[in-house]
């Protein structure tokens, strides 16, 4: 029968926060909302296939195969996951899973796949629970499938759909969560339509500062009050700027928030610098040619020395040809994806 044994796969993208989300309580819960855009070709592809057992099990049982080959490294992983998921998926141990899951961006590239791979596996779970429970509303379905999601990775929570998404509470924004991402509830200017994010990668390593090593360091961080009041400040502003596309307030607040947090990153204790001499080439590269050309193009970060560099479609012939004449340079062995905005998760 279907729900003692089957098949399901997810394709779930990554996302790029506009503003960011960096400290958390107990449980995943964030210490400011965030705002992220989810991307279209960085995903995760995972396929479970699940054997229903003769009797509940003591502990959990899965394999794991990551591109094709077995990965236990990546098992206490996914293992503390499910034991954070299982209160609201009961049936986890009555199970025997098989984990298959794939990247469509190079592995090491430097570019997380906490996000896409978490959200990849929280919708196949989803998907025997669905078995389970086939009344479900798609709504609860995709909201269960974010709080999920974000048990094993906050930023986790953004990638079920698109495509800009909000999570934590804030007072300005109806029906957020600290539980789960919402679809940005308000009216957004047509110039964020297929918006573009390139990405740079600048540094292939392996991450310095993992992000749970990052998010404890904003507990007793010196300026961990006033920067979650700004997150809260900044998506209230960025309200106005996506209802009326105003482009100059937008790349403020964007370039802003990247820069806050790798601030935050530089005054914690201890103290990380996380970009490189690239980075900043790349950075300043980017502000002499958004004078120069006229154009909207900016950069954002994540905790790491990758660059995405953000522009509207209709600056993509000026935009993408100075990427490639005068960024590209900067990556590792020319390395960079070409992405765009996106709509969120797929069931293939
Ligand atoms: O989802 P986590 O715990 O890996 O945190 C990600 C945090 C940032 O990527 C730096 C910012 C964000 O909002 O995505």
């Amino acid at each position: 029968e279907k729900i003692d044994n089957g098949t399901v796969t997810w394709k779930s993208p990554s996302n790029i926060a506009l503003i960011k989300y960096w400290g958390k309580k107990e449980a995943q819960i964030p210490q400011n909302p965030s705002i992220s855009f989810t991307l279209d070709a960085c995903a995760t592809t995972t396929k479970l296939s699940y054997h229903k057992k003769a009797t509940k099990a003591a502990q959990f049982s899965f394999e794991l195969f990551f591109e094709g080959k077995q990965k236990d490294d990546f098992k206490p992983k996914i293992n503390t996951f499910l034991q954070r998921i299982e209160p609201y998926l009961p049936f986890l141990k009555d199970y025997h899973f098989t984990i298959e899951t794939s990247n469509s961006f190079p592995h090491s590239s430097g570019i997380a796949s906490s996000a896409s791979g978490m959200s990849a596996l929280a919708l196949c779970l989803m998907s025997l629970e669905k078995e389970l429970n086939p009344s479900m509303t798609d709504e609860h379905f995709n909201q269960k499938a974010s709080f999920l999601a974000r048990l094993g990775s906050g930023s986790a929570s953004r990638s079920i759909e698109g495509d800009l998404i909000v999570w934590g509470t804030h007072e300005d924004t109806v029906g957020s969560s600290d539980l789960f991402g919402i679809k940005y509830p308000y009216k957004v200017h047509e110039v964020f339509k297929n918006y573009h994010d390139t990405i740079l990668l600048v540094d292939k390593g392996e991450k310095q500062v993992s992000s749970t090593v990052g998010h404890n360091l904003m507990h007793n961080h010196p300026f961990a009050a006033q920067r979650f009041a700004q997150a809260h400040e900044n998506l209230t502003k960025m309200q106005s700027v996506l209802a009326d596309g105003d482009l100059k307030e937008f790349i403020a607040i964007v370039e802003s928030e990247a820069l806050t947090l790798h601030a935050m990153m530089m005054t914690s204790m201890p103290y990380f610098i996380l970009m490189k001499p690239n980075t900043l080439e790349i950075i300043n590269r980017i502000w002499q040619f958004r004078q120069e050309s006229g154009t909207n193009v900016c950069f954002t970060l994540d905790a790491g020395a990758n660059v995405h560099v953000l522009y509207p479609e209709n600056e993509k012939d000026k935009v993408y040809p100075f990427i490639q004449s005068e960024l590209i340079k900067f990556c590792q062995n020319g390395h960079h994806i070409c992405d765009r905005i996106g709509f969120g998760a797929k069931k293939a």
